[in-house]
Formats: structure tokens, C-alpha cells, sequence
């Protein structure tokens, strides 16, 4: 069933069950080792696979996402051993609350948030990234099928480029694809991202002289 905006959602959890963990997911957790109880926060965490890859590598995890049926799915698969270990949260990007945390997800869920919403949500993430932390996730570029969609965020590579100034770069990977997603067909145009937030603040460049 499709919810306010046309999406059905709960169709592509059903879609989407028993995929594996995002590779970009696991790339971070191979760069920044075992959770250790550290806190990283899935965005947009659908029916939870990733979030719960998280809480098996021992992290604490805050899964957030704006519909309560992948919330559902992702509550009932989580191991009771793990429950203290984690935080749902139905919210949207725009509303939720981010705490500081050392890794921060994002797997394919960015580019649903509309563009008059993304700038404050974008700067949020910064934010709450912790030193030395990293962000994880994709955006969809303009030559995505779904970029006229007004309800949905799109960028450019130099645009991209803009938004993970400051950041470091661990890998930035722009494809373009024909392929499937749960609605059908259509040309893919995305961003992988990958970047750790540096431990010290760098100081401006200097001014040209
Ligand atoms: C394509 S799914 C990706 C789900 C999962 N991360 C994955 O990799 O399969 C996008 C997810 O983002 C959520 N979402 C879309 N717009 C949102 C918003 N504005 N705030 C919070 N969640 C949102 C949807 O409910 C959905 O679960």
C-alpha cells in the first residue's frame, strides 16, 4: 500500500527482504573496526538490515526512518540480546534528533528528502558526526530517471563535491547504470560516498595575496 506522498514503501521492504548489507555499509565498518559500543546511526534504515549488521559488529545503533512498517520489520528481527543496543526512531530526516555519532549511514534513503529540506538535514549529519567519524550513503545525480521529481533531491558531481568539503574523501564514486528498482526500469545515476570527518578542525586557507 502506497503511503501520503504515492511511495509504497512496505512494497519495497517486502521487495527488498533477505538483501545483504550494503557493501558502502560495510566498507565504513571495515574502515573504522568493531563498534565497541560506539554509536552509529542508520538514516533511512527501512526493514533494518543494515542496522542490524550494525548491532552484530557491536555497535549501538539509532535506526531512523520516517515509515513505521520497515520500522516494524526491523523491530521484530532484532536479537533480544542486542534490544539494549538499540534506539527506533519513526521521525523524518528533517525532524530527527542526531546525536553525536562515529558512523553515519545512509543507504540509498538521502534522495528522498525534498530539496528545500536537504541543506539543514545535510548540516545536521556534518554536525553530528564526531571526529574522526564517517559518513556513509548515497545521492542521486541529475541524470537519475527520478530527477524531475520535485519531491526528491538530485545533484551534480561538483555539487556533491561542494556539500563534502572539509571532509575527508575516502571514496567518491559517480556511476550511471540502466537497471531495476522495485517501481520498474530505470537509468540509475548515483553517488557512493564514503568520507571520515577530520580529527582536528583544519584552519581556513589563507586569503590570496
Ligand atoms: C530506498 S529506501 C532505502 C532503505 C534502506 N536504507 C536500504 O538501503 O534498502 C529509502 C528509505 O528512506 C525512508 N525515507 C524516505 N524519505 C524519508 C524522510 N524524509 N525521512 C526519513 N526517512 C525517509 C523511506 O521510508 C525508506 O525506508
Amino acid at each position: 500500500m502506497a503511503n501520503d506522498d504515492g511511495t509504497d514503501w512496505a512494497g519495497y521492504y517486502a521487495w527488498s527482504a533477505g538483501r545483504e548489507p550494503r557493501p558502502l555499509l560495510l566498507a565504513a565498518c571495515e574502515e573504522l573496526g568493531a563498534g565497541r559500543g560506539r554509536l552509529a546511526i542508520d538514516l533511512g534504515c527501512g526493514e533494518g538490515t543494515d542496522a542490524l549488521e550494525l548491532l552484530a559488529r557491536g555497535w549501538s545503533v539509532l535506526a531512523v526512518d520516517a515509515e513505521s512498517a520497515g520500522l516494524a520489520v526491523l523491530r521484530a528481527r532484532i536479537p533480544p540480546a542486542a534490544a539494549g543496543a538499540v534506539r527506533v526512531l519513526c521521525a523524518s530526516f528533517a525532524e530527527a534528533d542526531l546525536p553525536s555519532a562515529h558512523l553515519i549511514h545512509a543507504g540509498f534513503s538521502l534522495p528522498f528528502c525534498a530539496p528545500r529540506e536537504f541543506p539543514a538535514v545535510w548540516a545536521r549529519i556534518r554536525r553530528a558526526l564526531a571526529p574522526g567519524g564517517v559518513f556513509a550513503g548515497q545521492l542521486f545525480g541529475t541524470h537519475d530517471t527520478w530527477a524531475d521529481d520535485p519531491d526528491m533531491t538530485f545533484y551534480a558531481r561538483h555539487q556533491v563535491e561542494v556539500l563534502l568539503d572539509g571532509l575527508d574523501l575516502l571514496r567518491l564514486e559517480e556511476t550511471e547504470r540502466d537497471g531495476h528498482a522495485f517501481s520498474g526500469p530505470k537509468h540509475w545515476h548515483t553517488f557512493d560516498i564514503l568520507a571520515r570527518k577530520p580529527l582536528i578542525k583544519r584552519p581556513p586557507a589563507p586569503a590570496p595575496r
